[in-house]
């Protein structure tokens, strides 16, 4: 019984190195370095597949898998894949990455809310000026998307003093926090926000969610945050929001195209901030152990999780 490793794009080695460690049973395989010839030699050797954007249709070739660990919390690769086997699909939600990503968050809030882009500029020109803001109880900061991320934030957020309010396509509850849900109340939602957190997944009904009709229901000035995934975001949309001043500010983490193309025009945007897809990077040591646990979990005949129910699945049930 192996591991199959494929943290495509990203570091292998040294999640090589600790699941090793963790899990010193299981003898693991890197899959880019591998060929077509190899990976046919040894698939019936591999039982469980520890991937991150892995080639539709690969998995198939694998008789005996018992587990798809992903080495991230988004699943739209996966998600695009239909021949995926039916096995538990395992999403990585490590609390270490909630904990960064609801820092990164709060830390933007901070700098919206106090307006230090102002003072950064007023300290370029010699300019000793204070600006009138309102109490953090006063600031409305709306996230939209309630799994384990937009959770964090929220909560991270209401602890800090901010008034956080969440939304989601479906029932949500978080304490203190009021919750918007389904299609009928986001225009309330929305209406009613300061600073906008994108944390929705990347689904078939969430591209370009953030579009120019929910834009435009935004108060006047407020500004925008995303630390999902890109094309949660109708760029064109966004840029005509900000150009017009309608959105003041954006705060951008993750990108339809990553590395963020030279040409984006998001680049020299005044009104924006990039960053690359560092709000909440996986720390190898902690996420794998996760995934050991995980993998033993289904080695002793317990449900592994959190468990992601596959698209093409929901729609068969259904
Ligand atoms: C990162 O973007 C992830 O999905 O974990």
């Amino acid at each position: 019984m192996s591991i199959l490793l494929n943290n495509h794009g990203y570091d292998n080695a040294s999640w090589a190195e600790i699941l090793g460690e963790l899990l010193p049973e299981q003898p693991l395989y890197i899959y880019n370095q591998l060929d077509n010839e190899t990976l046919d030699a040894i698939a019936s050797e591999i039982e469980y597949a520890v991937i991150w954007n892995h080639p539709a249709g690969d998995l198939q070739r694998y008789p005996n898998l018992k587990g798809i660990l992903l080495l991230g919390a988004g699943t739209e690769h996966i998600d695009q894949d239909n021949s995926v086997p039916d096995l538990p699909i395992v999403r990585l939600i490590d609390p270490e990455v909630l904990n960064d990503m609801a820092l990164y968050t709060l830390y933007w809030v901070m700098d919206l809310h106090r307006q230090f882009s102002v003072y950064r500029q007023q300290q370029q020109q010699g300019l000793w000026q204070r600006h009138d803001i309102g109490q953090p109880r006063d600031f409305r900061v709306t996230v939209l998307g309630l799994g384990a991320v937009g959770k964090t934030v929220a909560q991270r957020l209401h602890n800090n003093g901010f008034t956080a309010q969440g939304w989601d396509r479906y029932p949500q509850q978080i304490d203190g926090i009021s919750c918007y849900e389904g299609d009928e109340q986001l225009a309330t939602a929305l209406a009613e926000t300061d600073v906008l957190v994108n944390c929705l997944p990347l689904t078939a009904g969430t591209r370009h969610f953030i579009n120019d009709t929910r834009l435009q229901q935004l108060p006047e000035g407020a500004a925008l945050i995303n630390i999902s995934r890109g094309e949660v975001i109708d760029d064109q949309a966004l840029l005509k929001a900000l150009d017009c001043q309608h959105v003041s500010r954006a705060v951008l983490d993750a990108f339809a195209i990553e590395p963020l193309p030279e040409q984006s025009p998001y680049w020299q945007h005044p009104q924006v901030d990039i960053t690359p897809h560092m709000s909440g990077a996986t720390y190898a040591r902690s996420a794998a152990r996760l995934i050991a646990d995980n993998i033993r979990r289904i080695e002793n005949g317990e449900a592994p999780f959190p468990l992601h129910q596959h698209p093409s699945r929901i729609a068969a049930a259904s």
